[in-house]
């Protein structure tokens, strides 16, 4: 979805905070005050120092490096995010929520760029939630993340209060209360796929354990980038101060794919479909269950009786939507994706609705379905609106949705054996099955 470049010249510690503008009315009197800061280099990255991560999106290259004293001294704050202004007394009285940081990687990618308009307007924490977006990028990608933070200064949301853009995962996600990871590398050509699973599992290692050193305890993890399953469960395992269960990968772009599809075929408006799970691996193993999903209210099987349909057409079309966008657009779906995150983001905020569920790729232990411990594997989840969730007990099962959880489940146990130099489980092993992909891979 996007790419992290990793390349072996030393990090360069650039990172901008830059304090929310007001509006007008905003800026006269007051006590409280949203100061400026910014910060270059307070810490290192601990097991990192040869190493730079670079994200921005795949399909439209970040601007060139320019790796000159000058580029790497960009530390110097936006105009309106620079100022230093004086919240009005009556803002105070306002409801607003405390100020809520929201981490965000690969930010000068595509994705990035519908998600972090959504953060800043309210749609997702809706309009008492002020927002601190701090933005991570890398050496080569900065001057687009400037790019972005001007575009943010130039929308005039009230409910932004900070912008801060960093390439130090040490400094940007310090005190984030959300990390939605997004950047990662795709798989290039004669990329093997173990090969992947360990470039971005390095990403998502350094990341788990700045996450572990400075973010919140109370941190909410969304994992997009992909194999963003086994990326889950390698950040998950580096951030063990962090409980498993904050993190997730993200399976709600397949659950709002397998929706559309179900209401195409029976001829409804999409909002008539519920209780959509996508099971196991964001991959073309992932199950999407029609035996538990419902269209107004009816069993999908009694809506749709083409059943040959839904075992093959409807499995297949899910799984492969992804490579099939990929093939219109030339790259990978963007402002979906960003919706997806901004559903799941909002189903872990707002009680999910009576007899409803999502689906979201967390990780297994104690689950109720007798899947392997000890993976992120996507699962039916409710949430009283807390940013927790449980998952679903009332489950049907029959014989074709185990045999296909089984499979999405071997190729995760495959993935996870891949890895084991990452999540601290001693030497890899890769015995990935051959039709494994990314729905992008096709
Ligand atoms: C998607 O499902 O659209 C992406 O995960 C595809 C990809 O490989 O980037």
């Amino acid at each position: 979805m996007s790419v992290a470049d990793l390349t072996t010249s030393p990090v360069t510690s650039t990172y901008t905070k830059t304090s929310s503008r007001l509006h007008s009315s905003q800026l006269s009197l007051s006590s409280t005050r949203l100061s400026v800061h910014f910060s270059r280099s307070p810490r290192p990255i601990p097991r990192a120092q040869n190493f730079k991560i670079t994200c921005s999106v795949n399909q439209v290259p970040a601007p060139a490096a320019v790796q000159t004293e000058e580029a790497k001294n960009k530390s110097e704050c936006f105009g309106v995010f620079c100022q230093t202004y004086d919240l009005k007394a009556e803002e105070e009285t306002k409801s607003w929520k405390k100020l809520i940081n929201v981490a965000v990687s690969g930010a000068a990618g595509m994705i990035s760029n519908h998600l972090l308009f959504k953060l800043a307007s309210g749609e997702v924490f809706g309009p008492n939630q002020p927002v601190a977006l701090k933005l991570l990028g890398s050496e080569r990608s900065f001057q687009a993340l400037e790019g972005v933070a001007m575009e943010l200064e130039d929308s005039l949301y009230p409910l932004l209060r900070e912008v801060s853009i960093g390439i130090n995962p040490y400094e940007v996600f310090e005190d984030a209360e959300w990390a939605l990871l997004i950047g990662a590398k795709p798989r290039g050509p004669g990329m093997e796929r173990a090969g992947l699973l360990d470039i971005n599992g390095q990403i998502f290692a350094e990341q788990g354990k700045a996450l572990n050193a400075v973010a919140s305890r109370n941190v909410k993890v969304i994992v997009v980038g992909n194999p963003c399953n086994t990326n889950a469960l390698i950040c998950l395992k580096n951030a063990p101060n962090i409980p498993a269960k904050s993190f997730h990968a993200l399976t709600r772009l397949d659950e709002n794919r397998a929706k559309c599809q179900l209401a195409l075929k029976a001829g409804v408006f999409y909002d008539k479909v519920s209780n959509m799970t996508i099971w196991g691996n964001h991959s073309t193993t992932q199950v999407p269950d029609f035996l538990n999903a419902r269209i107004n209210g009816s069993p999908v099987k009694e809506v749709i009786k083409d059943h040959k349909w839904l075992e093959e057409e409807f499995t297949e079309k899910v799984q492969k939507r992804g490579g099939v966008l990929i093939q219109k657009w030339g790259r990978s779906s963007a402002a979906s994706t960003a919706v997806s995150i901004a559903d799941a983001m909002k189903s872990l905020v707002t009680p999910t609705p009576e007899g409803d569920w999502f689906s979201s790729g967390v990780y297994t232990n104690g689950n109720p379905y007798g899947i392997a411990q000890d993976i992120v594997f996507s699962m039916p989840c409710r949430s009283k609106g807390d940013g927790d969730y449980e998952l679903v007990k009332d489950i049907t099962f029959d014989e074709y949705l185990l045999k296909r959880i089984a499979k999405s489940e071997a190729e995760l146990l495959a993935e996870k054996r891949c890895v084991a130099h990452l999540t601290g489980e001693g030497v890899a092993f890769c015995d990935l099955p051959e039709d494994t992909m990314l729905p992008g891979e096709m």
